[in-house]
């Protein structure tokens, strides 16, 4: 494969951005050599700076559940965009998509738009501190939520100490007011409430954790945070930025039939421009500025653009059959590899739920964090580089999901197929 163009350009960009990136993951340090500079995509496919051709499932890393440049979505923008692209004052688009958001989601009647999933988790809190009148939050390892200094905190030595920070810049003080705990132990949860619950505002958690590998929860577990929540007046917040409108409209609270007090979305309800919302019923959200007194402002927020992009993806996903097909696809295309790796006693499994799956290399229930279970990533290293050389491309890193998207055709799936068969085999054979 000819990289030459992208070597290139990475050399320019390293000079200009840390690490030659804007966001640390693209960087390709977790597989080694530098990243495809991407020119153009359209439906399942991206072309590099090079001329290489790749069926993409990292998908802008979720937001492109249509695939990409979809024609609906791009009229939207270029539509929106003809009539100016930013006002600071409200547009009827705003209205629009809030209403499509509210209408068709049964845990929230009221929504704030902001622009990044970071923005909507970061103010969520922000929210569920100031109705609670609380100071601490309690979050999962294994859980990402965005960047904000209070999220970006691992746990600390003891079973329920407070946290520590996980990256320069951030102040222990601030760590100190989250308490991060394993997934799925209960017992961890109720010492934690025991000891600090009438402090604790909310539980922060992706119902469905995909930073991390994909770490999928028993819904009784799920439900024993809801009652958790409940008992001791804590709310319960559900980060559906990646699960949100992609295992069905109503993401991870629909499909388990659980109510959160909060939720964060973002990815797909931009159509693939930056935006992010946080959500919740009515007495919740007036306690927002200017209904209330916990302030959350953005200059770009309710982006005419990027409403419109989420309005005409959006609908699309609205209609009938749209998540069962995805989710159709992306099981045959796990039975298939899982077979083929079963038979060849390839320690390989894909783990999914709706249109997302994850690379495994070992075999189980996967349900804490993924760095326990999957620590080597060099052979997630290898298969990378043999996909790519094969015309996939996935996510950089092993603890990466992928995804399917409207765009991917059954030729796509047996394509893609055919190319992980080859690598594997490369690999382990
Ligand atoms: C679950 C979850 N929450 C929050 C975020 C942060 O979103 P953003 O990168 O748009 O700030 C992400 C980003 O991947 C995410 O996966």
């Amino acid at each position: 494969m000819e990289t030459q163009n992208s070597a290139r350009l990475f050399e320019t960009a390293k000079q200009l951005f840390p690490g030659g990136v804007n966001s640390p993951v693209r960087a390709f340090q977790a597989v080694g050599g530098h990243p495809v500079f991407i020119e153009k995509g359209k439906g399942s496919r991206i072309w590099d700076a090079d001329g290489n051709e790749f069926i993409d499932y990292c998908g802008s890393f979720g937001p492109l559940i249509l695939g990409h440049a979809r024609e609906e979505v791009v009229e939207a923008i270029t539509k929106a965009a003809q009539n100016g692209t930013s006002y600071g004052a409200p547009t009827r688009l705003e209205n629009e998509l809030g209403s499509l958001i509210l209408n068709n989601h049964r845990f929230v009647d009221r929504i704030r738009f902001v622009s990044s999933g970071t923005e909507a988790t970061m103010s969520g809190i922000r929210l569920a501190r100031g109705a609670t009148k609380r100071n601490k939050i309690v979050k999962f390892e294994g859980c990402y939520h965005g960047h904000a200094d209070a999220l970006l905190v691992s746990a600390g030595s003891g079973l329920v100490t407070l946290g520590t920070s996980s990256s320069a810049g951030v102040p222990e003080a601030y760590t100190q007011e989250t308490i991060v705990l394993p997934l799925n132990d209960k017992a961890a949860l109720e010492l934690a409430f025991e000891k600090y619950g009438d402090d604790i505002a909310c539980i922060i958690v992706e119902p469905i954790p995909a930073n991390n590998g994909l770490l999928l929860q028993h819904r009784e577990y799920l439900l024993f945070l809801r009652e958790i929540c409940t008992k001791y007046g804590a709310l319960l917040f559900f980060d559906e930025v990646i699960s949100g409108f992609r295992v069905g409209f109503e993401g991870a609270a629909g499909l388990y039939d659980i109510e959160p007090d909060i939720m964060a979305f973002g990815k797909i309800i931009g159509g693939g421009l930056p935006v992010g919302a946080y959500a919740a019923k009515g007495d919740l959200m007036s306690h927002i500025a200017p209904e209330g007194s916990v302030y959350q402002a953005g200059t770009l927020a309710g982006n005419p653009a990027a409403m419109a992009a989420g309005i005409a993806q959006l609908k699309v996903c609205l209609e009938p059959g749209f998540y069962e097909n995805l989710q159709q696809m992306t099981k045959a295309f796990a039975l298939r590899l899982n077979k083929f790796s079963t038979d060849r006693n390839y320690p390989f499994e894909l783990v999914t739920i709706g249109s997302i799956f994850w690379i495994s290399f070992a075999k189980g229930e996967h349900i804490q964090s993924a760095n326990q279970i999957n620590g080597d990533m060099s052979v997630f290293a290898k298969l990378h580089h043999e996909l790519l050389e094969r015309g996939i491309y996935i996510g950089p890193s092993g603890y990466e999901v992928g995804f399917f998207s409207s765009a991917h055709s059954e030729a796509d799936m047996e394509q893609t197929i055919t190319a992980f068969e080859q690598a594997l085999d490369a690999i382990f054979s």
